[in-house]
């Protein structure tokens, strides 16, 4: 269990813990890539796989050997809260469920634990690429072990951004194609790759310059926003103010370029 007044060992325990549960859930979703997997339809464009369930049930059991009494809110079950408790663990056990689903190898298990609501562990795992991405507060951001930074391009005409859409698309013009359109005549790339757990820790690792969204969800940002901090990075919300995991907008950027992100997203669409 965690002590206030260890919260050094108190971190290095969570941490272990999120990194034994995230690559449990790794070796599940890299078996069931082999062996098979069973596809149900959440809504039209949205899936969720039995590899999605096995491995959050895995992650689970290896937060509630170590933690009994933690909040877990996990993305497929939702949340587990026996008794109120300072820690709470925000789990996508397979974050890019499109993409493993085609066989596209880009997908990961995102972990991150808040304390009295603050994020403070972030782990990512990568089990197609080996890549684990973890970060503790005020301890940097790490690449298997080794730091990262976020990039120190300087402008839009020079940076590499990243997006992502939500699966209610086709049912609200609030569906981000705008903001693309505006940012692809700006940057000097745009992807998107769908997984935003890894597009946060891509910018944390200096990869992409800027990832923005419109419509996310607490597990889809927890561990990365700890990771992209941690890495000197900035993220806030569309107006600029600070973010929060429970709020959907997100803009994650190295910091040079942000307001000029900010500034794309505030222009007028209908001028
Ligand atoms: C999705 C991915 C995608 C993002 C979507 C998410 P899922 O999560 O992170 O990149 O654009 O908004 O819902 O469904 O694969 O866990
Ligand atoms: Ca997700
Ligand atoms: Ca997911």
């Amino acid at each position: 269990m965690c002590h206030p007044h260890s919260e050094d060992s108190c971190l290095d325990g969570l941490t272990s813990v999120a990194i034994e549960a995230a690559r449990r859930a790794g070796a599940v979703l890299l078996e069931r890539m082999q062996t098979g997997f069973c596809t149900e339809h959440k809504q039209v464009i949205n899936l969720v796989t039995d590899a999605d369930h096995q491995a959050e049930q895995e992650i689970i059991e290896v937060i509630r050997d170590s933690f009994p009494t933690h909040t877990v809110l996990a993305e497929e079950r939702g949340l587990t809260e026996h008794a109120p408790s300072r820690y709470k663990w925000v789990v996508d056990p397979l974050d890019g469920t499109t993409n493993f689903a085609h066989g596209f190898p880009a997908y990961c298990i995102s972990i991150g634990v808040e304390c009295d609501g603050r994020g403070i562990i972030g782990v990512v795992f990568d089990p197609t690429r080996d890549e684990l991405f973890t970060a503790q507060i005020g301890q940097g951001a790490q690449l298997n072990g080794v730091p990262i930074f976020v990039s120190t391009t300087q402008s839009l005409d020079h940076a590499l951004l990243v997006t992502g859409f939500a699966y209610d698309i086709r049912e609200t013009s609030n569906n981000n194609l705008n903001h693309f359109v505006r940012f692809a005549l700006k940057v000097q790339g745009l992807r998107r790759t769908g997984t935003a757990a890894l597009d946060l820790c891509y910018v944390a690792a200096g990869r992409f310059d800027g990832f923005w969204e419109v419509k996310l969800n607490p597990w889809d940002m927890a561990a990365g926003v700890v990771i992209l901090r941690e890495a000197g990075g900035r993220v806030t919300d569309f107006a600029g103010k600070s973010h929060s995991i429970y709020g959907q907008e997100l803009v994650a950027s190295n910091g040079p370029i942000h307001q000029a992100m900010l500034d794309i997203l505030g222009e007028d669409p209908c001028p």
